[in-house]
């Protein structure tokens, strides 16, 4: 399988890594059928991301994506971030191989879920998460998430 130039460069050397303490808004979110998490925590101020920052346990594109949708979605507004889309992620990496196309759906999973859990907030409910109960069952639906990818 591969790789383009920029998904390797943001495996390699992912941006934004780490933790908010104190963020405003979190949205984790994982895979079902390879188990594969994400979770991405956000900073607003003045109705835009001041600051973003993720930790994935996944595989080389997982990874890729999340440092990417975070340089994307820093400092837009709260409206713009929530429109990036799973093909507007594997767009700007230059493309994904077919079989790790849905590895973008977790980044752009976890980017709308953290800013639905930042508006939740405001309203005083509580959070959403994001992580499916019962991988198991899910396990043999055939949705791709070949263990092998891992390595
Ligand atoms: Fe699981 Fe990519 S997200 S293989």
């Amino acid at each position: 399988m591969m790789y383009s130039p920029k998904v390797m460069q943001h495996f390699s050397n992912p941006q934004n890594v780490g933790e908010i303490p104190d963020a405003d808004g979190v949205g984790e979110v994982g895979n079902p059928v390879c188990g594969d998490l994400m979770t991405i925590y956000i900073k607003v101020k003045d109705n835009k991301l001041s600051d973003i920052k993720f930790k994935t346990f996944g595989c080389a594109a997982a990874i890729a994506t999340s440092s990417i949708i975070t340089t994307m979605a820093k400092g837009m507004t709260l409206e713009d971030a929530v429109k990036i889309s799973r093909n507007d992620v594997a767009k700007e990496l230059g493309g994904l191989p077919p079989q790790k196309m849905h590895c973008s759906n977790l980044a752009a999973d976890a980017l709308k879920l953290a800013i639905e859990n930042y508006r939740r907030k405001l309203q005083g409910l509580p959070p959403r998460t994001g992580v499916t109960e019962g991988e198991e069952e899910h396990a043999e639906d055939g949705a791709s998430c070949p263990p092998e990818e891992h390595k």
